[in-house]
Parts: structure tokens; C-alpha cells; sequence
């Protein structure tokens, strides 16, 4: 599905979060700490909109690493980094062909909700991280004031996959999204999650009225 889309993801990103999108990474960018040398893994990095951010804002990375499953994300990916020193890998986020406690920093923006197993790629992500390294995790969640919860699912179920179909021209692909964000964990759920594979200091900060969460947690 991401091979397909890949062409209008960029727009269609945008004009569907009307730009809280780019936003959002950046705040989760903020959290990654800039007073020492860094190697950081982008999962599921797609275009590389997190990938960009991040060379942008923390000269201190000096290995910036993107692994996706999808090969057309990552073809968009390469233009965009074409003057950048990045490296990117066609991979699954459950299976990272990295060595253990190898990055410093993981982040993963969009990506955790459509991996099959969210607990093995969570498993993953603790072995390739270095012992007191970060995890970021960005992904959609619900708003907890019902009047703004209701407002927002009926933008979820019925606006945004027409507008994303038609700038698309893939209109399952964005009905799967607002499926696959209403059936994930998120919150409170989603930090158990992250307890129990071993992750410690384990934060979720809603963004944006709630429609996304940054979670952090360290190894
Ligand atoms: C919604 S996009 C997010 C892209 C990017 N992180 C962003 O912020 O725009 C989700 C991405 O996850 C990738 N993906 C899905 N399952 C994956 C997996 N098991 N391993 C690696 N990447 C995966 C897709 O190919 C797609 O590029």
C-alpha cells in the first residue's frame, strides 16, 4: 500500500493534517539531545520526513540511518537526501539487520501502528538500542475530550479518506488509516507496551489536542 501512495504521500500528509504533521516531527526532534555525538535509526522513515528534520536541527548526529519496508518511500526518500549523509536500508522494523545496542537513538514516526507484531518490533528496537539510549515514538492516538473526540472521528471516517483517495487516487489506503489508528493502543496501553519489554522513563505527551502522542522511553 505505502509502495503506491508514495508518489502524493508528501501532499497528501500535509494537506490532510493541515502541516501539524511536519510540527509534530519536529517536536520529536527536540527530545533528541544535542550535547554529544549521536547515531541515530529512523524506522519506518518513508519519505524521510524525520530523516530531514533531524539532519536540519542536530549537527551532533554524525550516523543517520532509514530503514523502510516500502522501496517507492524509500526512492523519495533518497532524492530528498541526495545532499545529505544519511544512509537508508529496504528493511523490516521487526527483524533490523543492525547489530545489538549499535544507534543511540531510535525514532519511529507513523510507523509502529502498521508493523504486524508491535511487540517484536518494540523487542527489536531495545536490542539495537546502546544501554541509555532514547526511543521516540510518534503515532496518531484519540483525543480524551469527547465533543472534540467526536468532531475529530467523523474528520477520520468520512472527510479524510475522500480527501486522501482523491489525492491519492487510492482510496483503501486511507480508509486503512483511520481503521488501523481507532484499533491501536495508545496512551497509557501503548506505555505498558514499552514496560514490558524493559524500556524505563516512559513518558506519552499528547499533541495537538490529543490526535497524536510523542512517546519517549530510554534503554
Ligand atoms: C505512515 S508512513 C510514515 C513515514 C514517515 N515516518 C513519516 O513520518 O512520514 C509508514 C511507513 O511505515 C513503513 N512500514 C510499514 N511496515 C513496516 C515494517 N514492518 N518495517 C519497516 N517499515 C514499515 C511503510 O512502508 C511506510 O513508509
Amino acid at each position: 500500500m505505502f509502495n503506491r501512495i508514495a508518489p502524493r504521500y508528501d501532499l497528501a500528509n500535509r494537506l490532510l493534517s493541515a502541516g501539524r504533521d511536519v510540527a509534530w516531527r519536529k517536536q520529536c526532534v527536540r527530545e533528541v539531545p544535542e550535547d554529544r555525538p549521536l547515531r541515530v535509526l529512523d524506522l519506518a522513515t518513508g519519505t524521510a520526513d524525520v530523516l530531514l528534520t533531524l539532519m536540519r536541527q542536530r549537527p551532533n548526529v554524525n550516523l543517520a540511518l532509514g530503514l523502510d519496508a516500502a522501496k517507492n518511500m524509500l526512492a523519495i526518500a533518497r532524492r530528498k537526501l541526495a545532499d545529505k549523509n544519511a544512509r537508508l536500508l529496504n528493511g523490516d522494523a521487526q527483524n533490523i539487520a543492525l547489530r545489538n545496542s549499535s544507534v543511540d537513538i531510535i525514532t519511529m514516526a507513523f510507523g509502529i501502528r502498521n508493523v504486524a507484531s508491535v511487540e517484536k518490533a518494540l523487542q527489536e528496537m531495545f536490542r539495537v538500542l546502546a544501554a541509555g539510549g532514547k526511543l521516540l515514538i510518534l503515532e496518531f492516538s484519540l483525543p480524551p475530550n469527547s465533543a472534540m473526540k467526536k468532531i475529530y472521528l467523523f474528520y477520520f471516517r468520512h472527510v479524510l479518506p475522500l480527501i486522501g483517495g482523491l489525492i491519492s487516487g487510492d482510496h483503501g489506503a486511507y480508509s486503512y488509516l483511520n481503521r488501523t489508528v481507532e484499533e491501536f493502543p495508545y496512551g497509557e496501553l501503548f506505555c505498558q507496551k514499552l514496560r514490558s519489554v524493559g524500556f524505563m522513563q516512559i513518558s506519552a505527551r499528547p499533541l495537538t489536542c490529543g490526535i497524536a502522542t510523542l512517546y519517549s522511553a530510554e534503554k
